[in-house]
């Protein structure tokens, strides 16, 4: 079994060994792509808010410079980069490899233009269609390649809703929730399901996974309880008007001098009525059932503390999340925003909201990043970072799983990031 590297092609791949099979979520894979930047204007492709975004046209090239760096280089015989000078454009973060154009002004690069972009990405299609012909012990860097690809069309849809933010037109791409149902609904009663706890395995076993996903090992579970859903708009709007903001006690000490320094009031996207927050469907009602997004680590870690609780770690979460089915609000829903909640049992845990956990980053017992550039995929980042759980509404469905680490830093919330509530058995 040829290993991923940056990722792991685990036992039970018979599926996922298939050449076809490869090439063909391959090329779905970097259609849905191209499909999310179908509604956008070739204005909007160039758009970056802020450092940790990056513009819609980048996320396409920087995708097609992963195949190329290493899948192409490296194993298609006389294959030649399409462009030298793109090594250093769209290499994100790979000491490795070689130098990056800083991160800060991708905004800066209007040249390679959308075109040149899409024919480079559609030449790089091709020479992987010739590759998978020719190769067939490349099964782990393709599928590191796909799920590469995957998150970049999360964060193209995140980076894009930030960057769309500012503009006071509130321009739509995803079509609208309908709110006017939203508001007749009743919101299931928050409950909190029991687990017993105990030896547990935690880490991924079979299929593509992450590398930060192993080596799979026991973990001690004290028992806990887990609440049957997330947070809504309508519990955390209670939160800011009882003051959550205001008090100093519900706060972590970096948490409050974030408060503080950037005089914080509420979530991202909300206007300062608490009345509607921006989406990808242009300005919206706030609705009581909604499901919560854009809060960082702080604003979940405070919320819990307000309401008598606490964050599960991540190892709780895996546990809970192992026996439930992925279904739930996916980026290939189209809506690109969370739902609302209506399951009195367990749900949500895949879809709408990253789910922020209690856990650092940090890697497993065991845990050895690859040699090589491709061993700092996720590696590195083993530092000062929260672990998030679940997916959201701007994932692929085919890209999670109950053993998905994602991860940001704490201050962070322009990804779709919300609150489940965990609680000690009384
Ligand atoms: C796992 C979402 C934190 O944004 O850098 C993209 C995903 N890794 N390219 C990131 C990723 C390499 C990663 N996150
Ligand atoms: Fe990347």
């Amino acid at each position: 079994m040829a290993h991923g590297m940056g990722g792991k092609a685990l036992p039970d791949t018979a599926k996922q060994d298939d050449t076809s099979w490869l090439a063909a979520t391959y090329r779905r894979t970097r259609q849905f792509s191209e499909q999310l930047c179908a509604p956008l204007l070739a204005e909007d492709m160039g758009l970056q808010a802020c450092p940790e975004t990056s513009p819609p046209r980048w996320h396409l090239a920087h995708t097609t410079w992963f195949f190329e760096t290493f899948l192409l280089k490296p194993h298609l015989p006389g294959y030649r980069p399409h462009n030298p000078a793109f090594e250093y454009l769209f290499n994100s973060y790979y000491n490795g490899i070689g130098e990056q154009y800083p991160r800060p002004q991708r905004h800066l690069l209007s040249r390679p233009t959308n075109d040149e972009v899409m024919a480079w990405r559609h030449l790089v299609d091709a020479a992987i269609d010739t590759l998978l012909t020719q190769t067939d012990n490349l099964n782990g860097l393709m599928q590191l390649g796909i799920n590469h690809e995957q998150q970049h069309q999360e964060l193209l849809l995140t980076d894009l809703k930030y960057s769309l933010s500012f503009n006071p037109l509130s321009p739509r791409i995803s079509r609208p929730i309908n709110t006017t149902n939203q508001a007749n609904e009743s919101t299931p009663a928050l409950t909190f399901q029991c687990f017993e706890g105990g030896l547990v395995d935690i880490g991924a076993h079979s299929g593509f996974a992450f590398d930060n996903e192993t080596p799979r090992h026991k973990a001690w579970l004290e028992p806990f309880q887990l609440a049957n859903r997330p947070v809504t708009q309508g519990e955390f709007r209670t939160f800011i008007q009882d003051g959550g903001y205001r008090n100093s006690d519900l706060w972590l000490s970096d948490g409050w001098s974030w408060v503080q320094q950037k005089g914080i009031e509420r979530p991202l996207y909300w206007n300062a009525a608490l009345s509607h927050h921006f989406t990808l469907a242009g300005e919206q009602p706030l609705a009581d059932n909604q499901i919560l997004a854009h809060v960082n680590y702080y604003e979940a870690d405070a919320y819990a503390r307000w309401a008598g609780k606490r964050l599960p770690t991540e190892q709780e979460w895996e546990h809970a999340a192992r026996a439930q089915a992925i279904a739930g609000n996916f980026a290939d829903e189209g809506l690109f925003q969370p739902g609302t909640v209506r399951n009195s049992a367990l749900s949500h845990l895949f879809g709408d909201v990253w789910e922020w956990t209690a856990s650092a980053y940090l890697p497993y017992p065991g845990f050895q990043a690859e040699s090589g550039a491709v061993g700092e995929y996720n590696g590195k980042f083993m530092c000062n970072q929260m672990v998030l759980r679940g997916g959201s509404c701007a994932s692929s469905a085919s890209h999670l799983r109950a053993s998905y680490r994602n991860f940001f830093y704490p201050h962070l919330r322009w990804q779709f990031s919300g609150i489940r509530l965990a609680s000690n058995p009384r």
